[in-house]
């Protein structure tokens, strides 16, 4: 196991949509065991492969009681509106608000290949939808008004330099 560099916008990467996700083998799972200490350590919810630099359509995610691994993920339904604070690993945690639905439903492919669907609301809805964006190369700042945009970047930029 090992913990990965994690991928800052506006690395190009972010930007990509990412390939499926073809072999279910011991190579996948470790990579999976990676994720997940990089987000652990990272202190995230969720993390999608191109934010540790790979076009592949693959995330995990650990939030509000629901820990799983998603291969080619989909969201085939969605249900109402939330609206809350949102941050993203890749954007420097910076938070911003952002409008989503209230309840989403993922259909995806476990560490093994097996479809399966999960229906989750709330915080953990958002992460579905989050994630599932990384992995079609969309940053949640392009949910954002562009002035609300530049003031994420801007803040991430500053804050970035200070490191
Ligand atoms: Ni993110």
């Amino acid at each position: 196991m090992a913990i990965r560099k994690i991928t800052e916008y506006p690395e190009e990467v972010l930007g990509q949509m990412g390939k499926p996700v073809e072999k279910f083998d011991a190579e996948l799972e470790a990579l999976c065991e990676d994720m997940f200490e990089t987000m652990y350590d990272a202190e995230g919810v969720g993390l999608a492969a191109p934010q540790i630099g790979l076009n592949l359509r693959l995330f995990v995610m650990d939030c509000d009681g629901i820990k799983l691994i998603a291969a080619n993920p989909e969201i085939v339904h969605t249900e109402g509106e939330q609206t809350g604070q949102e941050g993203c690993l890749s954007v420097g945690k910076v938070p911003a608000v952002v409008t989503r639905p209230m309840k989403a439903r993922l259909r995806a492919q476990d560490a093994k290949g097996e479809w399966f669907e999960k229906e989750a609301e709330g915080y953990a809805a958002r992460a579905f939808l989050h994630e599932t964006d990384h992995c079609n190369g969309k940053l949640f700042i392009e949910h954002l008004p562009k002035m609300r945009r530049d003031m994420v970047v801007k803040r991430f930029r500053k804050e970035k330099s200070w490191r």
